[in-house]
């Protein structure tokens, strides 16, 4: 199977691409979608237009700069400032988050493809891709400077297909996906609802969903740092009420400071 064959058509709404040298094709109505910077532009901008930033930590992640600087000063800066010291600490940093991640996801286990939603510059989409070698790697993400230093990162690995997508309209087929996460961006979405029902339509049966949200009850300091970068704060027991209406089950969580991670599984 091809990873291009996951997405659908953003004109006709056929489901199956065709991956060529550098594009990719709908065999339906023969739509192009060229590859920029390592990534496609799935984002169907004709209809719904340029997505415009909501929020103040958007804003710095359509930055070039922001792109370029991300992994080594700014995530770690976000996770300290909107989940405490302990956030990272307790998680070991972030190569103890991945373990977390691909071990939640059953990555050893389990058939892929593994998506990656809101990739960012794609660090662990690279440790997802090195982890699962077998298997075909997403890496989705709204904002182009973001993916285009996720391109750069992943040149190289063949197993690995990144796309320019809103995560609330996600352009992948029905029952497509084996697991996916969702790290360090549940914050920023509009509506992280819309976002749940879309990841359950694409998750096969028996697909896992791990997701890393920033807990409701923090210091006076870290709620003021996030209101003001407009960031979400989450109360566990809610979202596990949010999910299981969309229809996930098994529920897990752990707690890492002002941060948790949880999984859950489509049935
Ligand atoms: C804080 S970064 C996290 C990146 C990466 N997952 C990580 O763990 O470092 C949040 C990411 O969510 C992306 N994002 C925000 N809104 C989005 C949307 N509606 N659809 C897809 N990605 C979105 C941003 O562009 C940004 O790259």
């Amino acid at each position: 199977m091809e990873a291009a064959s996951l997405f659908v058509c953003l004109e006709c709404g056929g489901a199956g691409l065709e991956q060529g040298s550098r594009s990719l094709t709908c065999p339906s109505c023969r739509a192009r979608y060229p590859e920029d910077s390592g990534h496609y532009d799935l984002l169907d901008i004709k209809n719904r237009g340029e997505p415009t930033p909501a929020t103040a930590e958007q804003r710095l992640m359509e930055s070039e700069l922001v792109a370029r600087l991300y992994d080594r000063t700014f995530r770690p800066a976000f996770v300290r400032l909107l989940g405490g010291r302990g956030a990272a600490k307790n998680a070991g940093g972030l190569a103890g988050e991945f373990f977390i991640y691909k071990n939640a996801l059953g990555i050893e286990d389990r058939p892929g493809p593994w998506l990656d939603l809101s990739c960012g510059t794609g660090t662990l989409t690279r440790a997802l891709a090195g982890a699962a070698p077998g298997d075909w790697v997403i890496g989705l993400d709204i904002s182009r400077p973001m993916l285009e230093v996720a391109g750069s990162r992943l040149r190289g690995y063949g197993n690995t297909l990144l796309a320019r997508a809103d995560a609330h309209e996600l352009p992948l087929a029905d029952e497509t996906i084996g697991g996916s996460i969702i790290a360090s961006a549940l914050h920023v979405y509009d509506d992280p609802e819309r976002v749940f029902h879309e990841l359950f339509r694409v998750l096969i049966p028996g697909g896992v969903f791990v997701g890393q949200a920033f807990h409701h009850k923090a210091s006076m300091f870290h709620r003021l740092a996030g209101q003001i970068g407009g960031i979400r704060r989450f109360d566990p027991y809610e979202l596990r009420g949010w999910l299981s209406r969309v229809g996930f089950v098994d529920y897990e969580e752990i707690r890492l400071g002002g941060s948790f991670i949880f999984r859950l599984r489509k049935p």
